[in-house]
C-alpha cells in the first residue's frame, strides 16, 4: 500500500483536521445513511458486474467501497484523510482496498492510468472540496485518466442554484463558486469543534464542459439528494447534481 508522506500542518488539506475530529462520528450524519440505495442505483446506471474494478475518489470511511465489494466488485477507495482511510480499512470486506492519496495526484502519469471500469466521487468526495479551478481540473483529469476506454464515471456535485436559493446558513462566494459555512462538527464522544466547511458549487453546464475537456461524454445528469439517487431532471430544488459519464475512446 502506498501512502503519502506525513504532511506538515500548513500542507494539510483543510478537511483533514475536521476528519480527525469526527472520526467514526462522520457515519452518524444523515447524508451517510443512504448507501444501499445509492449503490443499487450505481450498479444499474454504470452497468456494474461482479468482478468489475471500481475506484472511489474521496471515499471517506469507505461506505460505498464496502457495499460495492459486498456485491462482488473489486473496489479501491482513495482519500486524503489518514483517519478516514484507517476507519475504512477496519472490517473491510473481501474485494475492498484503500489508500491514502491526494486525488489531485491521480492525474500523475502511471498512478492509476486506464486501470478501472468505473470511477465514482460522491457527496463532495474530493471533487467538491477543491478551492480552485485548477484543483477541480486536476481531480477530474485523474478520474478520467483512471478509466479504461468506455469506462463509466459517476460524480455528484453541489447545485449552485440551490446553494444561492436555499443554503442561507452559508455565504456564497460568487466569483469562486464556493460556499463557506461556519458550523460545528462532533467527535464520537459528542465534543464539538467549530469549523469552516467549503463546498464547490456547480451548474450542469459547467459540469458538462469540465467533463468534456477531459474526454468524458455525459450520459445523464439528474437532480438528487443523498439516499435518493434517481433520474429527476436538473432543477434548483435539490442539493446535488448527479452526473453519469462515459470515457470516450482514447
Ligand atoms: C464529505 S466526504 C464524502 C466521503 C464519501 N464519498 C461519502 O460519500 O461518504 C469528502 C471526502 O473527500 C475527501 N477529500 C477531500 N479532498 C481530497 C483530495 N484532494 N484527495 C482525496 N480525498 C479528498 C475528504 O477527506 C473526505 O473524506
Amino acid at each position: 500500500m502506498s501512502r503519502v508522506s506525513a504532511a506538515s500542518e500548513s500542507e494539510r488539506h483543510w478537511f483533514e483536521p475536521i476528519a480527525d475530529h469526527m472520526g467514526s462520528a462522520y457515519l452518524r450524519y444523515a447524508h451517510t445513511k443512504g448507501t444501499v440505495q445509492e449503490v443499487d442505483w450505481l450498479i444499474v446506471a454504470l452497468g456494474l458486474r461482479p468482478g468489475d474494478r471500481l475506484l472511489d475518489v474521496g471515499c471517506g470511511p469507505g461506505r460505498h467501497v464496502h457495499e460495492l465489494a459486498r456485491r462482488g466488485m473489486i473496489a479501491h477507495g482513495v482519500d486524503i484523510s489518514a483517519t478516514f482511510i484507517d476507519l475504512a480499512e477496519r472490517d473491510a470486506p473481501h474485494g475492498a482496498t484503500f489508500e491514502r492519496l491526494d486525488a489531485r495526484r491521480l492525474a500523475v502519469p502511471g498512478v492509476a492510468a486506464g486501470a478501472y471500469d468505473a470511477v465514482i466521487a460522491l457527496c463532495q468526495g474530493a471533487f467538491g472540496m477543491m478551492l480552485s479551478d485548477e484543483d477541480d481540473d486536476a481531480v477530474v483529469a485523474g478520474m478520467a485518466g483512471a478509466l479504461r476506454p468506455h469506462g463509466m464515471l459517476a460524480l455528484s456535485a453541489f447545485n449552485a442554484y440551490y446553494a444561492v436559493r436555499y443554503h442561507t446558513e452559508a455565504t456564497f462566494d460568487v466569483a469562486r463558486g464556493l460556499t463557506r459555512e461556519r458550523t460545528e462538527v462532533h467527535d464520537p464522544q459528542g465534543r464539538s469543534l467549530e469549523v469552516d466547511l467549503w463546498t464547490g458549487c456547480y451548474t450542469p453546464r459547467e459540469l458538462r464542459s469540465l467533463l468534456a475537456r477531459h474526454g468524458v461524454d455525459v450520459v445523464s445528469m439528474a437532480s438528487v439528494e443523498p439516499g435518493s439517487f434517481g433520474a429527476d431532471p436538473p432543477s434548483a430544488e435539490s442539493p446535488e447534481f448527479l452526473v453519469v459519464g462515459r470515457r470516450a475512446q482514447c
